[in-house]
């Protein structure tokens, strides 16, 4: 999704705005630009439409220079990606320069009014009517301006203002959009995500809503929607750019897929009980585990789908009724919560807009929140508060296409099964000890299975022209088969669809025959006969099976699939989490096979912060 980046102080800025637009790239964009602040207070602005490369050509080709400026990467929400629609959108005598994040939802209204006093509108773009607004409301100081102009905008936004007036100063604001400004050594930085600042300062601080922030040489003013002053720590970034670096692997997905031992190990070690039935990281009492009636999971994506297994694993350890909703359907569905009552809320960035709208609701309702997040410091985060959040600590993810961050939020599904079920006493004492042990070895045994990967490159090889791929499984299974879909058709673009493997039956094998691929998942020992038998259907109607198994039960599969990976064995409530290894390989290296853009698919955005 959009990418913001702004920069004052004593260098060029042009470098530092395109090295910034670069490190946010990974969130998906299709036009980019900028506005730089050139001597003789004269703002230039260029864009271009497609990649950053386009606009790196356009400034060969006509450069521009000056200590401060603004950048943005855009994925297109109104008005198709084009130079025009491209930001930073500027007044009508391009005196200001605007570059945002988010949607104004009044726009028309906006946008007919000032046009009615003048304005010229030359794009499609929601955000052009800020650039109009501000430069009819200008009273000669930008932060007065702003302070007029922002209850005007409904909506969401994250702003980098300049202004020809004012070529002293950079401004910003948010509202529902993430936004961080930083100020290291006589520069000042704003960008919309930390990677876009790591090259300069580890040292940011969070703007809350509403709020705005005016960058110059003496370094960063904050002040709230009424004008008055704020002050915050700087956060410390714990982790370096190299983190955000591909380290020689050729995509940022692989990386990240190879990453998994190590963040399945940073999630749970932090955590795992040094006395039995101490549960110290889970903001949830032994009285209130007790008397808990329910759990409501929300999340969109690859974070929903960490949720489905909580809901398999939380239902059968801990006895708990769990409802799983993709948020932007909980927010709008009037949803029951009560006493007694604890909803989690799941997202890798902690901004995602409707599971942070999904969040707000529930706390307005009066439920009991958790966020679990990858984000240190995520609006979703700060919302619930440090004490009802806990972070995966997967590392940075790149690549728009989840794979750790998935991974250490099944993970920590798996361990708030495991803590409620010793809490609630539905889990023996040594069945606690059994889970726990297994979930202490994972590490290892994802490192294991990692091996598949070149067997998973040859199988890709030859079913990289497959039109259509289903994902059957059941159980846990299943809800690894609805990642394992998603996860196919994001990175390379075959339409796929998870089935429980009982429901094949009631329709899809209708579209069975020879040629088409089942991809099955058989982790769970108790349902494995039944599983056999559907996989049976799909071999009776000339279709193949690539089969994903543990090692005790590949015996079973020969004769049935095609292609066997298998992976080593562990507890049924765990071996989702290595099964899912082999699957994100598997699309992967489709994805690699069919020269598809891995860390960046069409279309697709990491953080989206937009409805
Ligand atoms: C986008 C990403 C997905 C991600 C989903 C939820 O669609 O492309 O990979 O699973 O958002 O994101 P979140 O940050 O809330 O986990």
């Amino acid at each position: 999704m959009c990418g913001i980046v702004g920069y004052i102080g004593k260098q060029p800025a042009v470098p530092v705005l395109m090295d910034g637009l670069e490190k946010l790239s990974y969130r998906g964009y299709d036009s980019a630009g900028i506005a730089v602040m050139e001597e003789h207070h004269h703002i230039n602005v260029r864009k271009a439409k497609g990649k950053l490369e386009n606009l790196r050509s356009l400034l060969v080709k006509s450069p521009v220079a000056g200590c401060m400026g603004i950048g943005h990467t855009r994925w297109a929400t109104h008005g198709e990606p084009n130079d025009l629609n491209a930001h930073p959108h500027t007044d009508v005598q391009g005196g200001i320069a605007v570059v945002h994040n988010g949607i104004i939802e009044n726009h028309e209204a906006l946008r007919r009014y000032l046009t009615a006093q003048g304005a010229v509108f030359v794009s499609q773009t929601d955000t052009e009517v800020i650039a109009h607004l501000l430069k009819y409301l200008y009273c000669g100081d930008m932060k007065e301006t702003l302070l007029k102009a922002l209850p005007m905008l409904e909506g969401s936004y994250a702003l980098g203002v300049i202004c020809d007036a004012e070529s002293d100063a950079l401004y910003c604001a948010r509202n529902d959009s993430p936004l961080v400004v930083a100020w290291e050594d006589g520069n000042g930085y704003l960008a919309s995500d930390i990677p876009a600042l790591l090259a300069h300062t580890r040292d940011v601080i969070f703007l809350e809503d509403k709020q705005i922030a005016r960058l110059d040489a003496n370094g960063i003013a904050v002040c709230d929607a009424y004008g008055n002053p704020c002050y915050h720590e700087p956060f410390h970034v714990e982790w370096d750019l190299d983190c955000a670096e591909k380290g020689g692997y050729a995509h940022y997905m692989l990386k990240e897929i190879h990453e998994q031992p190590e963040a399945l190990q940073k999630t749970y070690a932090p955590r795992r009980p040094h006395l039995p039935g101490e549960y110290r990281w889970l903001p949830v009492s032994l009285s209130e585990a007790q008397s808990l009636r329910k759990i409501s999971i929300v999340a969109c994506g690859s974070a929903y789908h960490a949720g489905v297994v909580g809901k398999y694993a939380i239902e059968r350890l801990a006895r708990l009724p769990v409802e799983v909703d993709i948020a932007s359907e909980y927010r709008y569905r009037d949803p029951v919560i009560g006493p007694q009552e604890l909803f989690v809320a799941i997202s890798q960035s902690g901004e995602t807009a409707d599971t942070l709208a999904a969040l707000r609701e529930a706390k307005r309702r009066g439920a009991r929140v958790l966020v679990i997040c990858n984000v240190v410091g995520s609006t979703m985060t700060r919302e619930a508060g440090e004490s009802n959040t806990l972070y995966t600590y997967a590392g940075p993810e790149i690549a728009v296409a989840s794979t750790k961050a998935y991974m250490t939020q099944t993970e920590m599904m798996l361990m708030l099964a495991i803590a409620l079920g010793d809490l609630r006493g539905t889990l023996s004492r040594s069945r606690v000890e059994e889970l726990l042990k297994g979930l202490e070895q994972l590490p290892v045994l994802a490192e294991k299975t990692l091996q598949a990967e070149e067997m998973l490159q040859r199988f890709a090889s030859l079913a990289s022209q497959k039109k259509h791929v289903f994902f059957v499984g059941r159980g846990m299974d299943y809800a690894l088969s609805m990642e394992a879909a998603l996860k196919l058709k994001e990175v390379s673009y075959i339409f796929s669809e998870a089935y429980a493997a009982g429901e094949l039956k009631h329709g899809p094998i209708a579209l069975l025959k020879p040629g088409r691929l089942v991809v099955a998942t058989i982790t769970q020992s108790g349902l494995l006969e039944k599983t056999l038998s559907n996989l049976r259907e799909v071999t009776a109607r000339g279709a193949s099976v690539l089969a994903i198994c543990r090692e005790s039960l590949a015996q079973k599969l020969e004769g049935i699939a095609q292609q066997i990976i298998a992976i080593p064995d562990t507890d049924d409530w765990l071996a989702p989490l290595l099964a899912v290894i082999p699957l994100q390989l598997f699309a992967y290296s489709m994805a690699v096979v069919r020269g598809c853009d891995v860390d960046k698919p069409r279309n697709l955005a990491k953080s989206v912060t937009v409805e």
